[in-house]
């Protein structure tokens, strides 16, 4: 099964050869295939002025080849939805240390859609709860494509609005904030066969974690006697 890695700025020297193919594969997905040129820069690699070293980053690597990512911002710093997408939001931005940002979420063509195994946007979205469970924060603020709802709801992502979509470059998109608990983590892991954390944590012992929930399977029901 592909393993999903954290990483940020104290092991980031651990992933240095994923960023060059990380950034190059960004923009051949968001640049090329979805045509977001306002994201387009001549040197074929996607970064923006988030990609900082506060940023958090989840890579999914499957033999040694990054086919996966997901992005995570403090939202105490600036954002898509504080700097980019402020109208999106009626309340105003949140600004909260046990909230982050995620995006850029994506899976390379050739691993989407797959049924022999978990797939590997199921994979990223469970992983993201783990990661968000185990550092402490409440909820995750996305401005996604309203595409994104139903999907969200089939897998138990509880995402709650905070202003009506917007037609931005022919998409409907709003801003939501995602809440981050110990039920939908564990709702995930059973969806998708979990049985254990999967998190990497490779070069951040350091890092103070919280205990996750049990996750480990039920023991089989007996059947009970007809009545
Ligand atoms: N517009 C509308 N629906 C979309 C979509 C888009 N641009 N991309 C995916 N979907 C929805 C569709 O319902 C699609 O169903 P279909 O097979 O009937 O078309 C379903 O997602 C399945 O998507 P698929 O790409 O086959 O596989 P997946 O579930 O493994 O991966 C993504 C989903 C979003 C991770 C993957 O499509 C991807 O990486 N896309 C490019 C990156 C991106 O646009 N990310 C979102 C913004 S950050």
């Amino acid at each position: 099964m592909p393993e999903i890695h954290v990483v940020r700025k104290d092991n980031r020297h651990l992933y240095e050869p994923y960023f060059d193919p990380y950034f190059r594969w960004r923009h051949e997905i968001y640049v090329k295939q979805r045509k977001w040129m306002a994201l387009d820069r001549p040197d074929g690699r996607e970064i923006d002025q988030f990609d900082t070293e506060d940023a958090v980053y989840l890579f999914c690597i499957d033999n040694g080849q990054l086919i996966g990512a997901m992005r995570a911002l403090p939202t105490l710093l600036p954002t898509l939805m504080s700097d980019i997408f402020p109208y999106l939001n009626i309340r105003g931005p949140i600004r909260r240390s046990d909230v982050y940002e995620l995006s850029r979420i994506f899976v390379i063509p050739e691993r989407r859609g797959e049924h022999a195994g978990p797939r590997v946007e199921m994979l990223l979205l469970t992983a993201i709860m783990e990661y968000g469970i185990s550092v402490g924060l409440t909820g995750f603020t996305i401005v996604l494509e309203s595409w994104w709802l139903p999907r969200f709801e089939r897998c138990g992502w509880k995402a709650h609005p905070l202003g009506l979509p917007q037609m931005i470059d022919g998409m409907s998109v709003l801003a939501v904030l995602v809440d981050c608990d110990d039920t939908t983590w564990k709702s995930l892991c059973s969806q998708i066969g979990l049985t254990r954390p999967t998190l990497t944590w490779r070069g951040l012992a350091g890092l103070n974690r919280l205990a996750l929930p049990d996750i480990s399977l039920p023991p089989p029901a007996f059947a009970q006697p007809a009545q």
